[in-house]
């Protein structure tokens, strides 16, 4: 987005701020529908849990997307924002039997990971079709947080405990609609992702009854200029043809169905914060800002590397900084980044900033989360008030001392 239009907004709606752009993700739908465009049944989800705001849904369902939820509180937000129940995935991991009984009421698409709830489920709702989740045994993703695929995660059901999953099956008579594999975010090699589907093609021949394949997600965005991203388009032409091939020998049309959260999002979002205070250590330059881990999590959680601009002086010298916050803890977004001469009162732009961004951020010095703003159409509409003192203690009952 324009630095000038970013900047208005941070005047117009005051900092910190999420900015999500509309464009921007209503073109990167398309970049992946197209690179799968000849596969003749395709079903992208949108990972709610990366930006569950309702208008951006709202946004995902108007393009013609599903959605994948991992709460029951995802599923409701999603059927508030007009999602069919039969374009929500609810894939859970460690809920209780009756949260996923509840989905199921709401007539969501159910996933399954993990043998005592598939029994479970299958004895009480035989006739509710289930998918299951798949632990393929692959190492892949960005970082140890975000790689779910491998032998000792706690997702998915082992490769190695189809037996199992069969006797439960033929035991139960229930019905399985669907595979399902998420081996982590932030894959950058796509035969990884090759490797780990031909697990899944092995294992969808186990299954009768079968309606969709869904490989999860995991794609690498960029997070600066030149930075290596997963080849979607690559990824495309591969995958559809040993897709197609794998439907005719298992004699049936099959969904090819996705669940992206960070590609879709990610670089649509901008974190607008603004600059309290420049201190000069012995050893360093700091610019702190009004905000900290408790709004953007991700680089103290992930050592995720935000781009990190300075828009009140865009064309400034560049001198070193290291960014931090206002938390009364390590809260370092940045160290030695080179951004343009920075002033007491400026606004600092945090790139990449749509995807489990706002969705992990908390009230953690009892400070309100920020607002959020939706630039759709030419037009910059808030989608989140600011909190205020209200929302810090609306829920707190005090007793009499
Ligand atoms: C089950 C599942 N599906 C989809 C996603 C979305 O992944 P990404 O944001 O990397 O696209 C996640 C992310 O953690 C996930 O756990």
């Amino acid at each position: 987005m324009e630095t000038n239009t970013l900047l208005k907004i941070a005047q117009d709606f005051g900092s910190p701020v999420y900015v999500y752009n509309a464009e921007k993700m209503t073109s990167q739908y398309k970049r992946l529908t197209d690179a799968f465009s000849k596969v003749k049944q395709l079903r992208l989800n949108y990972a709610a849990k990366a930006l569950s705001n309702i208008s951006v849904l709202k946004l995902f369902n108007s393009l013609g997307a599903g959605l994948d939820t991992v709460s029951i509180q995802e599923v409701k937000l999603g059927l508030t924002a007009g999602f069919e129940p039969g374009k929500i995935i609810y894939t859970p991991n460690g809920v209780s039997l009756e949260e996923i009984e509840t989905a199921a009421k709401l007539g969501v698409q159910i996933n399954i990971d993990n043998l005592s709830i598939l029994e479970q489920f299958g004895t009480k709702h035989p006739k509710v079709p289930v998918c299951i989740r798949i632990n393929p045994h692959v190492m892949a993703g960005g970082n140890s947080n975000i790689s779910v695929g491998h032998i000792d995660s706690k997702f998915g059901i082992s490769i190695h405990q189809i037996p199992h999953i069969l006797r439960i099956v033929e035991n139960t008579k229930m019905n399985i609609n669907g595979i399902h594999m998420h081996t982590g975010s932030d894959i950058l090699d796509i035969d990884v992702f090759l490797y780990a589907s031909e697990i899944l093609f092995e294992t969808a021949k186990n299954f009768e009854n079968l309606e969709f394949i869904d490989f999860g997600s995991g794609f690498k965005v960029p997070y600066k200029a030149g930075d290596i991203e997963t080849n979607i388009e690559e990824l495309g032409t591969k995958l559809t043809k040993r897709f197609n091939q794998f439907c005719k020998e298992y004699g049936k049309e099959l969904t090819l169905a996705f669940e992206p959260g960070k590609f879709l999002v990610s670089e649509a979002g901008y974190f607008l914060t603004k600059v309290n205070v420049v201190k000069q250590t012995t050893s360093t330059v700091f610019a702190q800002v009004d905000s900290g881990f408790n709004h953007l999590i991700r680089p103290m959680l992930y050592g995720s590397q935000h781009e990190i601009y300075n828009i009140s002086n865009p064309n400034g010298k560049e001198r070193f900084y290291t960014v931090v916050g206002y938390i009364c803890e390590t809260d370092t977004f940045a160290n030695n980044r080179r951004i343009n001469e920075i002033t007491e009162g400026d606004i600092l732009a945090f790139k990449n900033a749509g995807a489990y961004c706002f969705t992990m951020a908390s009230n953690y010095n009892s400070r309100y989360r920020p607002a959020e703003v939706l630039w759709y159409q030419g037009k910059a509409h808030l989608i989140r008030k600011r909190e205020t003192f209200d929302d810090i203690i609306h829920n707190q009952i005090e007793i009499a001392l």
